[in-house]
């Protein structure tokens, strides 16, 4: 047997320690990185029509850089190792994919969110009208639902901390919302407020970061971030609405301004209203609580303890998987 009968075509999902694969990929994102001798890698995220898998070049570093693009198609050759109980491939050698080439549909590469967007999407705003009774704030959801309806949809809610899926931006807000409203009925807090500003507190995420053909962040993203962008996108929304009260708008651009919670966090200005402070920690809730469950999930089942989480600044408890 020649060495390149043992390279085989197989799918992200059927990957094991040791197999060798000759397959396209579409790269999702590229990194030069420095290992502890000094010496340079690449470092890559590559998606099939099945899942991802993570991957490392190491030879030949800037060759390859100059010529990897992040959401191009490359036909890779690697073996696959194991690296933290994960599958990686050890790229050998790569071609890139022709625009036409029949073997390859890119549609089949792209990422489908985890649930069923259209239903999630109607019933967060069919929660939002039902706890909402002020027409102003209908007229914005409605234009909000004409103009953001397909991109809502799709986006992600982080490029990489939480929530960073097709979806994911729908669900983090659908949650805050939900949240908004519970907690704003427990406390007698402005609920219509509280349960815009959950609405629109991500919504300049769409702007500050691509998801297709790689997520990235753009120069608006990079040079005003989504707090910014967010409250700009409120105040174009809020200008279609006839006669919007100008108090009205001034508290909701609070909520999103200041839902970061402090300035060393990104917030122009810290909570100075109960429903601010209100959003600001629930905002928390939900992505902190969403980081606990992915590395949960990531962990490995075998051991009890996970590796030291960066952002959570410990190592978590995983519990035994039931069958
Ligand atoms: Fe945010
Ligand atoms: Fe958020």
């Amino acid at each position: 047997m020649n060495l390149f009968n043992e390279y085989q075509q197989k799918l992200i999902e059927a990957l094991k320690p040791g197999d060798r694969v000759r397959n396209v990929f579409k790269v999702l994102e590229i990194q030069k990185r420095t290992k502890k001798n000094g010496e340079p890698f690449l470092s890559l995220e590559l998606r099939d029509p099945t899942g991802k898998i993570g991957a490392k070049i190491w030879s030949q570093v800037d060759t390859h850089l100059s010529m990897i693009r992040a959401g191009e198609f490359y036909r890779f050759s690697g073996t696959v190792n194991e690296y933290q109980n994960q599958p990686q491939l050890k790229i050998e050698s790569l071609n890139p994919v022709a625009a036409d080439d029949p073997e390859v549909n890119r549609s089949d590469f792209e990422e489908q969110a985890p649930f069923d967007v259209e239903k999630d999407f109607q019933d967060m705003t069919d929660t939002l009208k039902a706890a909402i009774r002020n027409p102003f704030l209908i007229g914005l959801i409605d234009i909000f639902e004409k103009k953001y309806r397909q991109a809502f949809q799709q986006h992600y809610a982080a490029q990489k901390i939480h929530h960073a899926y097709a979806g994911g931006l729908l669900e983090h807000t659908h949650s805050v919302i939900r949240l908004a409203i519970l907690i704003a009925d427990f406390y007698r807090l402005d609920r219509e407020l509280l349960a815009i500003g959950a609405l629109f507190h991500d919504i300049g995420k769409l702007i500050e970061f691509t998801r297709s053909p790689a997520v990235e962040t753009t120069p608006e993203g990079g040079l005003i971030g989504h707090i910014i962008l967010s409250n700009q996108i409120f105040l174009e929304l809020q200008g279609q609405v006839k006669n919007f009260p100008p108090d009205l708008s001034l508290q909701i651009q609070h909520l999103i301004v200041s839902h970061h919670g402090e300035k060393e966090f990104g917030a122009p200005e810290v909570p100075k209203t109960p429903e601010a402070f209100v959003l600001h920690m629930i905002d928390l809730l939900d992505s902190k609580l969403k980081i606990f469950q992915e590395a949960i999930d990531a962990a490995d089942a075998n051991s009890r303890f996970s590796e030291y989480h960066r952002i959570l600044g410990r190592r978590l408890f995983v519990p035994e998987k039931k069958e």
